[in-house]
């Protein structure tokens, strides 16, 4: 079962699927915790070439075939073989942030978009997709409480990330199916606490 995070950067969706791997492996499950763009080594160094700052003259199309060729690779190195192993997969972002941000946030064809993802990932659907809901000042003031500098996607500005954020909307209200919708205003431990009923419902 392959199971997905999605949601504008720091939204925390990257705890939440840290905390549900956890609790999976707490019952006794074996699972395959995975990040996008990365995942294996070549991902992992696609990665580092679409969030270098320095890359400023990346263009848009690049962008789109770079982090689908990364997904390319994990699809088929490491998320099939462990789907085919009955292992349950955690995908911290996963073809619905190339919709999101590459589709709704830099305007390029949805069409395209959609042939492309379906190519990357060879058709491998999430059962379940949680789509973690922050408003774009939080991505700010978190940022800031972080103390972190923004790489180059997160220098792409506010009206991109409002792009992106209505894009994760409506795609949830169209696949309506296996997006869940989860705030991400309440704390970690709540947040878990609804995502884990719904998984455990599921898997246990
Ligand atoms: P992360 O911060 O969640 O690790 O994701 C890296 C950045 O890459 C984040 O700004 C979202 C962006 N991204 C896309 O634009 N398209 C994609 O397909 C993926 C997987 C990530």
């Amino acid at each position: 079962m392959l199971i997905t995070f999605e949601g504008i950067d720091y939204s925390g969706k990257s705890t939440q699927a840290k905390l549900l791997v956890d609790r999976l492996e707490k019952h006794g499950k074996e699972v395959v915790f995975l990040r996008e763009p990365g995942g294996t080594s070549i991902s992992e160094k696609i990665r580092n070439i679409l969030l270098d700052k320095k890359h400023l003259e990346l263009k848009q199309i690049t962008e789109l075939f770079l982090f689908s060729a990364a997904r390319t690779q994990l699809v088929n190195e490491v998320i099939l073989p462990a789907l085919q192993a009955g292992k349950v997969v955690v995908c911290d972002r996963f073809y619905d942030s190339t919709t999101a941000y590459q589709g709704y946030g830099r305007g390029i064809n949805l069409n395209d978009i959609q042939a492309i993802n379906r190519i990357a990932t060879s058709g491998t659907k999430p059962r379940m997709t949680f789509f973690i809901d922050i408003e774009i000042d939080e991505i700010f003031r978190r940022q800031i409480a972080a103390g972190l500098s923004a790489d180059r996607m997160e220098s792409s500005g506010r009206d991109f990330f409002e792009r992106v954020r209505n894009g994760y909307w409506r795609l949830a209200e169209m696949e309506s199916d296996r997006f869940i919708i989860v705030s991400g205003k309440l704390p970690a431990d709540e947040i878990h606490r609804e995502i884990w009923d719904i998984v455990k419902k599921q898997i246990i």
